[in-house]
């Protein structure tokens, strides 16, 4: 069993690896690039889902401040940009071009920066709002949909 906060953790850190990796590469590495970019578009958007459909509404359930509603909006805009308008971009962008590293490297900022807010303001706030065993329960539902999402994505049906 896995709890929520750990599990949203671990997917920032191998997305940002992802990402990082795709920044530094050149190129020539055409391949490389496009096996990454696979990885990434997979990674980013079973990870903004399952917090769209799972732990983003249970913050939103039990937030009961403004902050915390300006939070989860804030949020969601940013995965809009990330993944609705930087993400599609840079898919569309030859992975030979002058202008991939470019665009790989304003998609690991923006993802960068929100993952930042995240872990130093949704997360700590979740954790006063949400119990040991919600995190967990939460957890436990988003890993077994984020398998699913995964399977999916890779296939082509999301
Ligand atoms: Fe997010
Ligand atoms: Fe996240």
């Amino acid at each position: 069993m896995m709890d929520a906060i750990s599990l949203l953790k671990d997917d920032h850190d191998a997305v940002e690896a992802l990402l990082t990796e795709l920044a530094e590469s050149t190129s020539r590495a055409v391949k490389k690039r496009a096996e990454l970019l696979e990885k990434i578009r997979v990674e980013l958007k079973a990870h903004a889902m399952i917090e769209e459909e799972i732990f983003y509404p249970a913050f939103k359930a039990k937030g009961d401040r403004a902050d915390d509603d300006k939070m989860y909006f804030e949020a969601l805009e940013e995965h809009r940009a990330a993944g609705d308008l930087v993400l599609p971009d840079l898919l569309n962008t030859p992975v030979d071009s002058e202008k991939f590293s470019g665009r790989a490297k304003v998609l690991k900022e923006l993802v960068k920066h929100h993952a930042d807010e995240e872990e130093k303001e949704m997360f700590p706030r979740s954790k006063k709002l949400l119990s040991k065993d919600e995190l967990a329960a939460l957890g436990t539902r988003m890993a077994a949909r984020k398998t699913e999402l995964v399977k999916q994505l890779k296939s082509g049906v999301a």
